[in-house]
């Protein structure tokens, strides 16, 4: 994770070597002010440059070769993605002509709201992809410190509207870092280390190890890290910035399986990507990090349930029944539906809290995948307030959902013949994801909550324009964006 080294509002005299990045709308008419270009040359210019709907940025070389102009086209009717490309592409312009400082002249009509959040879009992306994950490289890729000056005429506002997105941006850096760690390093332990150094930021952190989450009756949790020497670990972290006794906080929770190996089921492909199975935690916990950072005055409490699902002679089987800390027995019928088992004991956990809403986020089926791909995540919800603030916050940031149904008629699948519940659905490969979700709606009681498998989306295989192949960061802004609004 990297820092810049400043960030200014109208430096004069800024550098003497940068880039300027100058702003123009669909049909290539100039709408930054910039003293030195007339904007009727400037869009003639861009024109004749091939500066097009297709083609968003060009480099302008000027008679001074210490000042390169990038003309940059904002995305027409854009969806946040198209903005969050832009300011990554502005990014690696300005890293591969290997400058080290860039001015940016933002248009000064900057009178609506819509406007001023397209600019706070480019700058996620282009605050967002100054990153790299190379600390267990020989030479390690040091990343530059760029200088950066920010020209507008509305000052106040934009310095405003930056600084959030800077501390979201270190939010989904953190969740990144977390996830790229291999499970050797990040272990179950080492994770919660982690979370413990963040106590700085003025969050309250407990974690407890077995012997605790045994007072707490915590056998799911327990029986899905019991094959591994890593020992489980459940983190409590608590942001009270509404009052000193956190009432009524917003509970967020995550699954944290370091490594999934599916256990004595153990899975037949996709063995490497399992260190990012603890996704939901990073991202609760990257959000918890930007929501101190931004001292919002809300009260949240998240929940992280860390642990490795891993074969051996201590490893819990399929057949095995267990008593979760709600005093529901699980049948397990399959050791590889193991998310659904610590978020049962976290989620009873959490209530304990008398949240006003339990947002849970897991990377918790294949299932999801088929279905979404990697653009979407699932989103499932019991009430119908909950889950339309997510999906607005879900417009707002980018961070895409889409609703996925819950039933009655889904939850009989989870029946168990000998125990209270079954971890795996009697009909086999049909609606996974749901299935799961019904299982986590039995320990939910009736506290409005909201499930977010994120299985597709917190990981992407391929470079999507904004993040190269790897982990996103996916979730940290949404959940910023719901605690600020939930009601
Ligand atoms: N961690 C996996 C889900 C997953 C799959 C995440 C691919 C990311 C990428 C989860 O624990 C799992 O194994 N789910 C099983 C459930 C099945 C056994 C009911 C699955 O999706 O196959
Ligand atoms: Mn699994
Ligand atoms: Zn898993």
């Amino acid at each position: 994770m990297a820092e810049f080294a400043s960030i200014h509002y109208n430096a004069p005299e800024f550098s003497d070597r940068h880039i300027s990045v100058v702003f123009f709308d669909e049909n290539a008419h100039c709408l930054s002010q910039v003293s030195d270009v007339d904007p009727k040359i400037a869009s003639e210019h861009a024109k004749s440059l091939g500066l097009s709907t297709k083609n968003h940025v060009v480099i302008v070389t000027s008679s001074s070769p210490s000042i390169i102009y990038l003309y940059a086209m904002m995305p027409k009717s854009g969806s946040l993605h198209d903005y969050h490309k832009l300011g990554a592409s502005i990014y690696r312009v300005m890293k591969q002509c290997d400058f080290d400082a860039v001015q940016f002249f933002w248009p000064s009509s900057a009178s609506d709201a819509e406007f001023a959040s397209s600019f706070g879009a480019i700058i996620k992306g282009f605050y967002g992809s100054n990153y790299s994950f190379s600390q267990y490289k020989k030479s390690v890729e040091t990343l530059r410190t760029y200088r950066i000056n920010h020209i507008t005429d509305n000052e106040s506002k934009l310095t405003a509207l930056f600084a959030d997105v800077q501390a979201v941006v270190s939010g989904e850096m953190l969740t990144k870092d977390l996830m790229h760690e291999p499970p050797n390093i990040l272990t179950p332990k080492a994770f919660a280390q982690r979370i413990t150094s963040m106590e700085s930021l003025g969050l309250q952190i407990e974690v407890m190890d077995e012997k605790k989450l045994l007072e707490q009756r915590m056998h799911a949790l327990l029986s899905v890290g019991q094959g591994s020497t890593n020992p489980s670990q459940l983190v409590t972290v608590k942001w009270c910035g509404r009052s000193d006794d956190c009432s009524d906080p917003i509970a967020l929770v995550g699954k944290g399986v370091c490594f999934d190996s599916g256990g004595i089921n153990i899975k037949l492909q996709g063995l490497v990507d399992m260190k990012y199975d603890m996704g939901g935690a990073a991202s609760v916990i990257g959000a918890m990090h930007a929501i101190a950072k931004l001292k919002l005055p809300v009260n949240v409490i998240a929940v992280v349930a860390l642990t490795e699902n891993m074969p051996g002679g201590r490893s819990y089987r399929p057949s095995d029944i267990i008593q979760s800390r709600a005093g529901k027995s699980i049948e397990v019928l399959n050791t590889d539906a193991e998310g659904r088992l610590i978020l049962a004991d976290a989620i009873d956990y959490v209530r304990e809290f008398q949240p006003k809403a339990i947002i849970d986020l897991a990377t918790l089926t294949g299932a999801i995948i088929v279905g979404l791909g990697h653009e979407y995540a699932g989103l499932f919800s019991n009430d119908e307030k909950l889950s339309g603030c997510i999906q607005a916050s879900s417009k707002a940031t980018g961070d895409k959902l889409w609703p996925m149904p819950l039933d009655p008629a889904y939850d009989v699948f989870m029946d168990s013949p000998i125990a209270d519940v079954s971890n795996l659905s009697s009909q086999l490969g049909k609606a996974g994801s749901i299935t799961a979700a019904q299982f986590l709606q039995r320990f939910v009681g009736d506290l409005p909550w909201a499930h977010i498998d994120i299985a597709g989306t917190a990981w992407i295989p391929q470079h999507n324009g904004v993040h190269p192949k790897g982990p996103t960061g996916y979730g940290v802004s949404l959940l910023v964006d719901v605690v600020s609004n939930y009601q």
